[in-house]
This record gives C-alpha cells, sequence and structure tokens, in this order.
C-alpha cells in the first residue's frame, strides 16, 4: 500500500490535450464472452475511427495477460484485479486524450461498474457484446471450449465460471448472424449521435 502520497495536478491537463486532437476522449468497454466477437469489432472500430483521423488504443485481453498481467489467472480474485489495473489503466489513456477501447470479458457486473465509477460520467461507454453461448462454442477459434469441455481448462466462462450479463449497457451488440462491419457501424453511429466525434 503506498502512504504519504500526494496527488500532483500539472499544467497540461485532459482539457488542453482533447484540444489539440480536435476531439473528445472516452472509454468503449467491450464486455463478452470468450468468441463473442469483442476483439474483432473493437479493431473494426479503431480501424474506422482511425481513419476519421481520431487518437485510439486498443487494450486487448489476450495482449494485456502476456504483459502487464501476466502473473493473473482465471480465478475470480484474479479476474477481479485484473480488470481492476485495466480500468485504473483505461483511466491514465482517457486522460492522455485518447479514444480508448479495452476488450475484456469482464464477467462481473461489480467490476465493470468499479470502472464506471473511476471514470467521469459520460466517459465510460459499456458495450456488451452479446452472442448466445452456443455460438460462441460453435465458433471456438481458439479451440478453447473444447479444451475446457475435456476438463483441460478449469474456471472458463460460461462453463465453469459464471458471466454477468450487463443489465443497462450504453451499447448493446447481438454478433449472431450480422457482418462485425455492421456491428461495428452502430459503435460508431452512438459515438456521433452523442456528440462524442
Ligand atoms: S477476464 O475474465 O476479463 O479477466 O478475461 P480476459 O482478460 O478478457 O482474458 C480472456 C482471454 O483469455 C483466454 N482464456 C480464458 N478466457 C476465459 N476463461 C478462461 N479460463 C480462460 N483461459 C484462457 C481467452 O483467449 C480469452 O480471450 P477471448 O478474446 O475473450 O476469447
Amino acid at each position: 500500500m503506498s502512504s504519504n502520497t500526494v496527488w500532483h495536478a500539472h499544467k497540461v491537463c485532459r482539457v488542453n490535450r482533447e484540444k489539440l486532437n480536435d476531439h473528445k476522449s472516452c472509454l468503449l468497454w467491450f464486455t463478452g464472452l470468450s468468441g463473442s466477437g469483442k476483439s474483432t469489432i473493437a479493431g473494426l472500430v479503431e480501424e474506422k475511427l482511425h481513419v476519421l483521423g481520431k487518437r485510439t488504443y486498443l487494450l486487448d485481453g489476450d495482449n494485456v495477460r502476456k504483459g502487464m498481467n501476466r502473473d493473473l489467472g482465471f480465478s475470480d480474485q484474479d479476474r477481479i484485479e485484473n480488470i481492476r489495473r485495466i480500468g485504473e489503466m483505461s483511466r491514465l489513456f482517457v486522460d492522455a486524450g485518447v479514444i480508448t477501447l479495452s476488450a475484456f470479458i469482464s464477467p462481473f457486473r461489480s467490476e465493470r461498474q468499479s470502472v464506471r465509477n473511476l471514470m467521469s460520467v459520460g466517459d465510460f461507454i459499456e458495450v456488451f457484446i452479446d452472442a448466445p453461448i452456443s455460438t460462441c462454442e460453435k465458433r471456438d477459434p481458439k479451440g478453447l471450449y473444447q479444451r475446457a469441455r475435456d476438463g483441460l481448462i478449469k474456471n472458463f466462462t460460461g462453463i465453469d465460471s459464471p458471466y454477468e450479463e450487463p443489465t443497462n449497457p450504453e451499447i448493446h451488440l447481438v454478433n449472431d448472424g450480422i457482418e462485425p462491419n455492421e456491428t461495428a457501424e452502430q459503435v460508431i453511429a452512438y459515438l456521433k449521435e452523442h456528440d462524442y466525434i
């Protein structure tokens, strides 16, 4: 625990950075089962924003777990710590004036709410990538569902570890039989309608 520390407010702040970028920053928080399409859709949204000249950064589950969070596994406690660290990191990116896209299963409502509470009002946009587990399991792009069913992976989300669906996400995307590109366009439309871009 760090004690005896004082927050230092520097002269160059988020408002200055947003002015320089000529757009607002915010956090698009993609949540959904493994194989639901979070990374694919977040990646497409990032590409579209980039083409529009917006500064972005995409934080992605597998990638972050290879670096900053490589000490964490998939117990409830480790997932909670995973999301806590990512929430703090996302907050820094938003403060840097960047449109931040975070794509993590983030299975627990309370942890997603904690990230929302870290951010200023309107900065947190929850994007629920809603695909039935049967669809995710059929896709099984990494063969993980099969391994979980064979008992080779424990605590697999949707099988022997829970996923708590968002009750009131800002954006609810049903990713079952729709082109990912079309789904990504819905996120861009939301950002335009709500004056983020
Ligand atoms: S969490 O729950 O938010 O902490 O998970 P996250 O950091 O997003 O990591 C999910 C990716 O890790 C791989 N993987 C597992 N997922 C779920 N349960 C278990 N037990 C597990 N073991 C490994 C998997 O590739 C996840 O990536 P996605 O992109 O979601 O398929």
